[in-house]
């Protein structure tokens, strides 16, 4: 008898301690989660946009780390290495090269961490390695056919944009990165929704400015110095090199007096939003970094906390089970 209490009050003891560390577990669990965010560069302003939106999501939920990669995918795998060895719970990256996403997939994978691209989409087949794997960006196309369309309501209503006045539309593109999925499709269907709107054209140049301001700076510059006033119009894969093109072409005497020349960007940044109610930029496409931000840190915390994100819980729809799509929206100024 006397031994069967004592055994009883062992296995009441056990439970008792099972039941206490549950408890402790269960309490401490949501403090300890953490989400690491990598991003291919700091300077970036679009790339800020997000962060801060990502940042500003996190407050008073679970806590972001963000770390700059600074365009190097080594910088990245080491980041990314980092996180996962100090126990994050899910990691939301903005690769420096969209083409070496499988080995971040890869090492996430194997330590079960949940991953979330934004913003430089992973090819498909690379997205198709794990179920864990999100994209949260924008359709690059979208953004091309709706600066195709500013350009295009620009020059069907101002005859004088035909400079040379032989009909055909005289064009330069300043390109993002080489490679990045913004970069191709913008440019190709901006291109393709000039043709399908029945306008002759001759692209004079294209060359890359990297994103960044004084690359497009840069490329402007050397445009102009090779064509001159035989440019009848700029597309800029973002705004943040317009607006570099935008410099360069008023030091040109573009802008001061009667010589206008329509510049396109993309993003509708603060900046580029302001040249355009100043008259300089004559189109962008709002490209939505709140949003952006927003649900990739939601599905960062629904994988975090151990659920499969729905549509409804991270409050954006997913398709395809791995994508959220935000969309772009134009913004023209007003013309004259
Ligand atoms: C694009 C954006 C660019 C640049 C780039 C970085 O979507 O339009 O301004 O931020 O992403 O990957
Ligand atoms: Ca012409």
């Amino acid at each position: 008898m006397a031994q069967l209490c004592f055994s009883r009050m062992k296995v009441f003891r056990s439970v008792l301690i099972a039941l206490i560390f549950i408890f402790l577990a269960s309490c401490s669990s949501d403090e300890e989660l953490k989400i690491g965010v990598s991003v291919y560069d700091f300077s970036d302003s679009f790339i800020t946009e997000i962060r801060n939106a990502i940042l500003e999501s996190s407050e008073g939920d679970i806590p972001v780390t963000i770390v700059d990669a600074a365009r190097r995918q080594q910088t990245q795998n080491e980041q990314i290495e980092k996180f996962i060895e100090e126990g994050y719970s899910a990691i939301i990256v903005n690769s420096v090269d969209r083409t070496a996403s499988w080995v971040l997939i890869e090492k996430c994978r194997q330590n079960n961490v949940p991953l979330v691209f934004i913003n430089r989409e992973p090819v498909k087949d690379d997205m198709a390695k794990w179920d864990k794997v999100y994209y949260v960006g924008a359709k690059a196309e979208d953004s091309g056919i709706m600066a195709g369309e500013i350009m295009a309501d620009y020059w069907f209503s101002h005859p004088e944009a035909d400079r040379n006045g032989d009909g055909i539309l005289q064009f330069v593109v300043i390109k993002g990165e080489t490679g990045h999925q913004d970069t191709e499709l913008r440019t190709e269907y901006f291109i393709e929704t000039l043709i399908s709107e029945g306008i002759p054209l001759e692209k004079l140049h294209e060359d890359t400015g990297r994103w960044t301001r004084s690359g497009g700076y840069d490329v402007m510059a050397s445009f102009l110095n090779r064509s001159g006033n035989a440019i009848e119009a700029v597309f800029a894969n973002n705004d943040d090199m317009a607006l570099g093109a935008i410099e360069v072409l008023q030091q040109n005497g573009y802008f001061n007096s009667s010589e206008f020349m329509p510049v396109i960007g993309i993003d509708g940044t603060p900046a580029g939003q302001a040249a355009l109610q100043n008259g300089l930029l004559l189109g962008t496409v709002f490209n939505d970094a709140e949003n952006q931000g927003k649900a990739a840190y939601n599905i960062a915390k629904e994988l975090a906390e151990g659920r499969t994100p729905t549509s409804e819980s991270i409050g954006y729809p997913i398709v395809d089970n791995q994508y959220v799509w935000i969309p772009y929206r134009p913004l023209a100024g007003q013309e004259d």
